[in-house]
């Protein structure tokens, strides 16, 4: 345990990055293969903890100007509820990553007092839930461990992620708490690889809000209806992420740029997308990116786009403001949830 004044708290601070997905959203649900890169936008938590006689927690988040109390009961509460059960505040998941700290310690009564900031933009598709869940549950471990594992982390934030999202397929959590590139299936060992090159992109933020539990039980929901066709759309994207890992191994920038292309066509076709992203797409596309997708749970969000080098990004990234995005060039990294 990391003890500090006098002996009697606790401190733990840890940091978690945000994520792209490149490839495969909304099928990985489904259980095709995705890709995901993590992006050097970061949430940070710090936490105080003392003992006491029974477990209590305090969640601040400045930024979102709000602070909830969570008493014993309402942790368990929140730990026996399944799924999306009873998410009450949008704090409820990372209160749920504390129960399962403690569960995994096998300790009981402790008093923590946890502040959360992020700079990733919330709601956008750039697994902002994910990264404040990875960051707390990380704080939590370093203040009662000195230390993280990240996998752990990311096994406990993955309930978090299902109280946030329902049925998430856990690659936000997984390349949030892993950081680099992963190569994810459901249920499966994920496989993660370093970068070693940057990959040009530039994403441009719709500020369309939506919800990805939604948009995941609308393409559940069309799956069910029009079941042969929408497997035809997973299959030809599952062929699209294998042709990407090749494409990213190779650095091969245009041919990842026309997978790109073909699977923003498919999102299109699940009807995830909408018609600012698709015209940011189109933007990008112009201004001669090699190609442009919407990326994560889509219906708003982010779009990426990729150049065929920096100053390019850059030149996109003009374009893309001047049609009225938030528009920014990515700095990817391989530092997935640490301490601080
Ligand atoms: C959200 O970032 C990605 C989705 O595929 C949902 C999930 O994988 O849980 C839309």
């Amino acid at each position: 345990m990391t003890m500090t004044d006098n002996g009697s708290n606790m401190t733990g601070c840890a940091t978690a990055p945000a994520k792209v997905i490149l490839f495969g959203e909304h099928s990985v649900v489904h259980g095709t293969p995705a890709i995901a890169v993590a992006l050097n936008l970061r949430s940070r938590a710090q936490v105080k903890i003392k003992k006491s006689d029974v477990s209590h927690l305090i969640v601040k988040s400045p930024a979102m100007g709000l602070e909830v109390s969570f008493s014993s009961d309402r942790l368990r509460t929140l730990g026996q509820a399944s799924g999306s059960n009873g998410n009450a505040t949008p704090l409820d998941p990372i209160a749920l990553g504390f129960y399962h700290v403690l569960n995994l310690i096998e300790m009981n009564g402790f008093d923590a007092t946890l502040i959360i900031d992020s700079e990733i933009p919330i709601g956008a598709g750039l697994g902002s839930s994910a990264s404040v869940a990875t960051s707390s549950v990380g704080a939590f471990l370093a203040a009662f461990n000195g230390e993280v594992d990240s996998l752990q982390v990311r096994e406990i934030a993955f309930r978090s992620e299902e109280l946030t999202h329902g049925k998430p397929s856990g690659i936000d959590n997984t390349v949030i708490a892993l950081g680099g590139l992963v190569y994810f299936i459901k249920g499966q060992k994920p496989e993660r690889k370093e970068l070693s090159t940057e990959i040009p992109l530039v994403i441009a933020n719709t500020r369309i809000p939506r919800s990805t539990a939604t948009l995941v039980s609308n393409v559940a929901s069309l799956f069910k209806r029009k079941q042969k066709a929408v497997q035809n759309l997973f299959d030809s994207i599952s062929d699209i992420v294998e042709q990407g890992l090749h494409a990213l191994l190779k650095n091969d920038l245009e041919d990842l740029g026309e997978l790109m292309n073909i699977n923003h066509g498919i999102l299109h076709a699940l009807g995830v997308s909408h018609p600012l992203l698709d015209r940011y797409v189109w933007v990008a596309r112009e201004s001669g990116a090699l190609g442009a997708k919407l990326t994560g749970a889509g219906g708003g969000g982010c779009m990426i786009a990729l150049a065929e080098n920096v100053h390019h990004a850059s030149e996109i990234k003009q374009e893309l403001i001047k049609a009225g995005a938030d528009a920014f060039t990515s700095v990817l990294t391989n530092q997935g949830v640490e301490t601080c």
